[in-house]
């Protein structure tokens, strides 16, 4: 990924520079560049662009489309800064200029956008490639004036949270273990200043968390469970808790998946990265609330202790359950993460999860669903989604769907009746442990993961989650 930096000039190193064009704008362009645009059918369109070479010693000049100029939102501008970087990935350092608040838009909102677009979008996951590129090392920002290099610090954080969930996500599961995902979490804690727990084996039985010993049973790798809390510099205006799904892979257990299915299985610690990536913003964000993280980390696999279908388990609430789909595993851990983080009793808990693909079946691949019992916390979420370009969209918890849950020999069982409403039925078996306190459920589904790049998103794991909740919390 390319380093971005802040700069009040075009660097001598930059061999590009882009000029963002509004669509109703073309007429005021400089001569020779509106010759251009109008030859290569460059019609200022969000996204579109037209790289201009110049005389053989100037920077080239790219024309970034960023739409009709009344209508320009942050959302634009982020997916124009995103086409740019895309634009100029085979140069070595590239400038852009795109910062310099466009009317309408504070300079403060134009940066971070504008920062995040080129970040994102320049992201790669070459840890594991011999080949080790990209060439495009350098991103200077031209900026300058008021609250501005503040607005670029706390962009930078946030877009360094979202590289490091995303190299988490995209490390393959027999590497990124509970043990190695635990240990880049002491690391992240320290350099965030962030108080961090881990959870051996031994304590997370010794605090009761039946589901995550339950999913674990299979492994040859220990569980480890992570507690981690941010205090804000002043007094904590509220408190809040954050809960991430963190199976370091999924095989489905003994309810085997298809090896299809399996394939990309070593993202199902998203929600999990997504929390730690989001913890590592909160100080950078000025966050004036009290926030609690709960990470459960496991695979679920399969040898010869695997849990069986029919086996029941109890939960750290006390509830018992009886599990008739092993690979209905991460309502499991999180059913013990959210009896902690309830006992705590914070105004919201929310939680993040690749809870079903049937959240995909009803919404598709690139949007998320959330729902709960929070209803401010779920319009908290809905405002920072517009802000931060990320797709999400509330479902409901139909109580009538709740006796599907019901078990014959226990409390519950962890799956209910049929192929249809997964997602609702799997959230109404996570409010079983909210206790009362408001909550929200983020079901990713497929939207951790990418086949394409699009705007922001790159190809692979997508860590959408980080802005939204770091938005969230930053708005509290
Ligand atoms: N991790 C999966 C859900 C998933 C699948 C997320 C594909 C992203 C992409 C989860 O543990 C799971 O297997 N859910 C099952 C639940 C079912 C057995 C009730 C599902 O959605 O099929
Ligand atoms: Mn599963
Ligand atoms: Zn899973």
């Amino acid at each position: 990924m390319a380093l971005i930096s802040l700069s009040t000039r075009l660097p001598k190193s930059a061999t590009a520079y882009d000029v963002a064009v509004a669509s109703d704008e073309l007429d005021s362009l400089a001569p020779e560049l509106k010759r251009a645009a109008e030859l290569n059918g460059f019609a200022g369109k969000p996204g579109q662009t037209l790289v201009i070479n110049g005389p053989a010693d100037e920077a080239i000049r790219v024309l970034v489309g960023i739409g009709p100029k009344a209508e320009l939102s942050a959302d634009k501008l982020r997916t124009a800064a995103a086409a740019y970087v895309r634009s100029v990935s085979h140069h070595k350092a590239a400038a852009c200029t795109l910062a310099e608040a466009p009317s309408g838009m504070s300079s403060v909102e134009a940066i971070g956008a504008v920062v995040e677009g080129l970040g994102l979008a320049s992201y790669t996951y070459r840890a594991l490639k011999t080949d080790k590129g990209p060439t495009l090392r350098k991103v200077a920002v031209i900026a300058g004036g008021a609250g501005v290099k503040a607005a670029f610090g706390q962009a930078q954080a946030v877009v360094g949270a979202v590289m490091l969930a995303r190299d988490m996500v995209n490390e393959p599961g027999g590497s990124l273990t509970p043990v190695a995902f635990a240990d880049r979490a002491k690391a992240v804690a320290k350099s965030t200043g962030l108080k961090i727990q881990v959870w051996d084996q031994k304590r997370i039985v010794r605090e009761k968390l039946g589901g995550v010993l339950a999913v674990n049973q299979g492994s040859t790798h220990p569980a480890r469970f992570l507690k981690i809390d941010y205090v804000p510099s002043g007094r904590a205006t509220g408190k809040v808790a954050l809960v991430g799904k963190g199976i370091t892979f999924d095989s489905g257990g003994l309810s085997i998946k298809t090896s299809v299915g399996m394939m990309t299985m070593k993202v199902d610690m998203t929600g999990g990265a997504v929390v730690l990536a989001t913890m590592s913003t909160l100080k950078a964000l000025k966050v004036k609330v009290a926030v609690t993280a709960y990470i459960p980390l496991t695979d679920n696999m399969i040898n010869g202790d695997a849990f069986r279908p029919g086996d029941v388990f109890t939960a750290r609430n006390g509830k018992t359950v009886e599990v008739l789909n092993t690979d209905a595993e991460g309502r499991l851990v999180l059913a013990d993460a959210l009896s902690l983080a309830s006992e705590k009793k914070p105004d919201a808990i929310i939680d993040i999860a690749t809870l079903t693909g049937s959240v995909s079946a009803a919404l598709g691949p690139k949007i998320a669903g959330i729902m709960g019992t929070g209803d401010e916390v779920l319009a908290r979420l809905e405002v920072a989604a517009k802000v931060t370009g990320e797709k999400v969209w509330e479902l409901p918890l139909p109580q009538e769907y709740r006796k599907q849950l019901d078990s014959n020999i226990a409390d519950l069982k962890n799956i209910g009746a049929g192929p249809y409403g997964g997602a609702l039925v799997a959230g109404l078996f996570l409010k079983e442990f909210t206790a009362d306190v408001p909550w929200a459920h983020i079901d990713l589904g497929l939207s951790a993961e990418a086949d394409s790049d699009d705007g922001v998103i790159v190809k692979g794991g997508t860590a959408v989650g980080v802005r939204l909740l770091a938005e969230t919390l930053r708005s509290w």
